[in-house]
């Protein structure tokens, strides 16, 4: 039995291909490499270059590499820039999905964990967030999320395809193998690295008039690792028998953007310089997890999320 993981060259994805290699799993890594640098992988894990939309190809390797259940992480994650393409995301996202669901049901795949978002959620309060809230993205992004989740619904019901939606809150962290790095990079800590490093180009903060304590917008922080994990236990759920569920990954702790400049500072011990600038289109003001589903259905429980943890592990790969 081998698990296919799609999006695996990329930051979330390598550390749930660790996580599964170092359970003994065998691993099939898919990705297109458009975000990604190929990194080394251990022993008992293949990797081939293909796209989720070529349904045969996927097809192909399903076969070849007896795959009986799929990690879904591939796809266009940058909440601007769905804003400005939103075709791109669409067709990635979306259509991707359901190439890759066509050549898993056609292939006997029934298990998927999905790589699902925070971004579903929109403006939703009150904070924490639970999975009962109702789905309202403010971006492109957030929205292909919600209807890929809805698709795996109609899938379950038509081809028997169960899935966990994994709804992730901030990931972030690096552990000893990986760092959190994306092409384009649009997440906090990386570019707050990169301002102490590189004093020349200050951090630009998208929004000090948030209606939060400090005026910027307010996240949970969840440690990869801490995600990785819960990916092997969804698996271990849907393999056991578990319906299609949605459940939410995040520390249920939210910290400000300035909270999070303080503490890569007192992390690093630099000075991270930045800028005040407008809001970003699709940004929520506040989005924090409550997690009691994902610590009732699969007794999960993060364990490496509190901020100066997340931090001494990206300081470490940084000096
Ligand atoms: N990073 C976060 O904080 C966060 C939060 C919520 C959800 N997510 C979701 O988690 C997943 C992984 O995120 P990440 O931070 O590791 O991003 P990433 O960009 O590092 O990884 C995504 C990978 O998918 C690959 N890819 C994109 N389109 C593809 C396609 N059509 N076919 C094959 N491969 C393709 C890219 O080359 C890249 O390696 C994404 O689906 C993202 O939306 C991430």
């Amino acid at each position: 039995m081998t698990v296919l993981v799609t999006g695996g060259a990329g930051y979330i994805g390598s550390v749930v291909t660790d996580a599964l290699a170092q359970r003994g799993e065998q691993v099939l890594v898919v990705d297109n490499l458009t975000r990604s640098v190929l990194p080394e992988f251990s022993s008992g894990v293949s990797f081939e270059t293909a796209d989720i939309c070529d349904t045969e190809r996927i097809g192909q390797l399903i076969d070849a590499h007896g795959v009986d259940a799929c990690i879904h992480l591939a796809g266009l994650i940058s909440v601007a820039e769905s804003v400005h393409d939103p075709g791109a995301y669409v067709e990635n996202n979306i259509v991707g999905s359901a190439r890759l669901f066509g050549a898993l049901t056609d292939h006997n795949v029934r298990h998927v964990v999905f790589s699902s978002s925070a971004a579903v959620y929109g403006n939703a309060s009150p904070m924490p967030i639970s999975e009962d809230a109702p789905l309202q993205p403010t971006s492109p992004y957030g929205w292909t999320k919600m209807v890929v989740e809805q698709m795996l619904a109609a899938y379950d019901s038509a081809n028997r395809l169960r899935s966990a939606s994994l709804r992730y809150f901030n990931a972030v962290g690096a552990t000893s193998r990986r760092m959190e790095r994306h092409e384009p990079e649009t997440h906090l800590v990386p570019l707050a690295i990169r301002a102490a490093t590189n004093p020349g180009a200050p951090l630009q903060l998208f929004g000090t008039d948030y209606p939060t304590p400090d005026g910027t917008a307010v996240r949970d922080y969840i440690h990869v690792s801490d995600l990785a994990r819960a990916h092997l236990l969804a698996l271990g759920y849907l393999r056991d028998g578990g319906d299609t569920t949605a459940l939410n990954l995040g520390a249920g702790r939210g910290y400000s953007v300035l909270e999070v400049i303080a503490a890569v500072e007192h992390g690093l011990g630099r000075t991270v310089p930045y800028e005040a600038g407008p809001r970003r289109a699709g940004d929520p003001a506040e989005l924090v997890a409550s997690p009691q589903r994902a610590r009732r259905v699969l007794n999960w429980e993060p364990s490496q999320s509190a901020l100066e943890e997340i931090v001494a592990s990206v300081a470490a790969h940084a000096c």
